[in-house]
């Protein structure tokens, strides 16, 4: 069972036309659990299309006083409620209910230096890691692409706190101006690098680093949303041991056909990055859209993320 946390917004700055930024204090005035740099939190939304789950990056340095925590939220033109709640139906004093901080993004404290790329709202987990490698004296770059100078939520906090480590990257400026990934070329050995944006930017970086000859496990993304499926076809899932046969319609993924049929499922991240909700799969054959599995790993088709996966088949069995 999940156990949520009442908070209260105690502020909210808008950072840019687009973002604002929202101070959550404990409604018991409490000390708010810890978390590790990259960490986020889910917030239940209650909008007039039902309960919607949202996660935030928080914001804070992992040693803050956590008398409150920070989000900051993009209002997405292409919203299906949540941005929009947040933006239009949250003011200061309203409650609101959050979960304990996750985190599926934490930096490697391995690595020899890190380098972060950030597309738009996809800077906020590198706020909070980039506060704590400062904090232990560890080497970071920040490689920031926005529209505009305006549209840069954070830009004067980002140049004031590391003049020396960001690069800004404004498409309004024209093509030249462009972030590209060669900025991973050169770096020193031990370096790890860090996307965060929308799936394109993230698929361009990530065949980029592994072109430039960055082991997977120095690689590290996170997505805004999941991987789009090639094909999103019905299919029926045998669950075995609760001899249940259950459709996965078009628009639904097996994991909300689950819960739809009273199955427990668990699930974090519900963008395939986490690992959460994976299932032993017994026969059929699985289309992968997760983040989490190897290529080695997908092709055994014994797993998979019920969250994104589909199958490429017309029915699987699993071992639930
Ligand atoms: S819930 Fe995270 S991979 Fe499915």
């Amino acid at each position: 069972m999940h156990v949520n946390i009442p908070v209260i917004v105690t502020r909210i700055i808008q950072e840019t036309e687009t973002v604002k930024r929202f101070t959550l204090t404990a409604k018991t005035m409490e000390l708010l659990p810890a978390f590790s740099s990259g960490s986020h939190i889910t917030t239940f939304l209650p909008t007039q299309t039902g309960m919607l789950e949202r996660h935030y990056s928080l914001l804070n340095d992992p040693v803050d006083m956590l008398l409150s925590y920070e989000i900051a939220v993009q209002k997405n033109a292409d919203s299906r409620g949540g941005s929009l709640y947040l933006h239009t139906a949250v003011e200061v004093g309203s409650e609101l209910s959050i979960s304990y901080p996750k985190n599926h993004f934490l930096p490697s404290f391995r690595a020899r230096h890190h380098v972060f790329i950030a597309a738009g709202i996809g800077i906020t987990p590198f706020l909070s890691m980039m506060s704590e490698l400062s904090r232990v004296g560890k080497t970071f770059e920040l490689h920031y692409a926005a529209k505009s100078q305006e549209q840069c939520a954070f830009y004067s906090q980002l140049q004031t706190q590391y003049p020396d480590s960001c690069r800004f990257y404004f498409s309004a400026d024209g093509p030249a101006a462009r972030l590209q990934p060669v900025v991973m070329a050169g770096q020193p050995i031990g370096t790890h690098v860090y996307f965060c944006g929308p799936e394109t930017m993230v698929s361009q970086f990530r065949a980029a680093a592994l072109s430039f000859g960055y082991p997977e496990k120095s690689i590290h993304f996170e997505l805004f949303t999941p991987i789009t499926p090639i094909t999103r076809s019905p299919f029926v899932a045998e669950l075995r041991k609760s001899n249940k046969l259950i459709t996965v319609e078009e628009k639904q993924s097996l994991l909300e056909a689950l819960h739809q049929a009273g199955i427990h499922a668990p699930y974090s991240c519900r963008v395939g990055g986490c690992g959460t909700c994976a299932v032993e799969v017994l026969e059929g054959t699985v289309a992968h859209y997760d983040t989490v599995l190897t290529d080695g790993e997908r092709t055994q088709h014994n797993q998979m993320m019920t969250c994104v996966s589909r199958a490429s088949c017309e029915k699987l069995v699993l071992n639930l």
